[in-house]
């Protein structure tokens, strides 16, 4: 005997924690009889569980797919508002495959899917803290305060963050890109992080997902992952270490009386060049190297 939410994500149908919310609001049943306590447990040799009607198969094939998510793609498995889903880029994939976690419908880049419940579920339990790296370009120039506060811990809604690797990656007249690493998993956690420090967020990628990074895949297209990175992510990896923020200072405004203007434009900060281990030196929008 099981517990029902353990075998709901063991056939693939969701991670463990989103089953109990299938249990909880009634979409399963157990030979016929709707259930809605956490604690249930089941037999799948003998009981037939379901999920909205259709029964649990325990497929022998567990498959794990690396992803370059699109923006304008919805990470859940299906939408009310009828928009795409990321399982519909999936051509040929017959098996039933859901997302290790969740990137927002304008958020691209690296997505993992997979039908083993027990593998998504280590790597989105908070106590394995796999690092998930993003690129983002934000409106402006970043000053380093900004980056200072974001990798020092910002406050949310739901309690302050935890500390992030923040850098410069690429400096323009425009819109600057920053990388921020993080290893919580909250909703819209970059975003909001970003806005904590008034850095609006233009475009957001993720980049880097543990040991493995988003490669030469084009947006819409997908791979397979080989067995030994589908271990390898299983396998605790040394942090990354924040790397000293050498960036040029925001200059204070000289006065009027000894620049003849009034404050002008902060300098604009330089991306960081030390040689410290960095989580990743792909460029935005650029694919990086194979790590290892
Ligand atoms: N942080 C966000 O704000 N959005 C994502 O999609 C992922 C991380």
């Amino acid at each position: 005997m099981e517990r029902l939410q353990k075998l709901i994500s063991q056939a693939g149908i969701t991670s463990r924690r989103a089953a109990e919310e299938l249990i909880l609001n009634g979409r399963v049943t157990v030979n016929g009889t709707v259930v809605t306590e956490l604690g249930s447990k089941a037999d799948p040799a003998v009981d037939r569980i379901a999920v909205d009607g259709k029964p649990l198969q325990f497929s022998a094939k567990h498959l794990y797919i690396l992803l370059n998510k699109p923006t304008g793609y919805i990470t859940a498995l299906k939408d009310s508002l009828g928009r795409p889903l990321v399982t519909d880029l999936l051509k040929g994939v017959e098996e039933r495959v859901y997302p290790v976690g969740r990137l927002d419908y304008n958020t691209e880049g690296l997505l993992l899917l997979t039908n083993d419940g027990e593998w998504a579920n280590h790597l989105m339990h908070p106590r394995h803290e796999v690092e998930k790296e993003y690129h983002v370009r934000v409106r402006g120039k970043v000053m380093e305060q900004q980056l200072k506060r974001m990798a020092g811990g910002v406050e949310l809604e739901e309690g302050v963050t935890a500390p992030a690797i923040v850098r410069l990656v690429k400096g323009s007249d425009l819109n600057d890109w920053i990388s921020v690493t993080i290893h919580e998993g909250r909703n819209r956690q970059v975003r909001r992080m970003c806005e904590a420090v008034s850095l609006s967020v233009v475009r957001l990628r993720r980049v880097r997902y543990g040991c493995l990074e988003i490669g030469v895949l084009k947006p819409g297209q997908f791979r397979y992952l080989t067995e030994a990175e589908v271990k390898g992510l299983l396998q605790p990896e040394p942090a990354s270490q924040p790397e000293p923020q050498k960036v040029r200072k925001l200059q204070k405004p000289r006065s009027t009386a000894e620049t003849g203007t009034t404050v002008g434009r902060p300098p604009a900060l330089t991306p960081d060049k030390q040689t410290r281990k960095q989580p990743s030196r792909t460029k935005p929008g650029e694919a990086p190297r194979p790590r290892r």
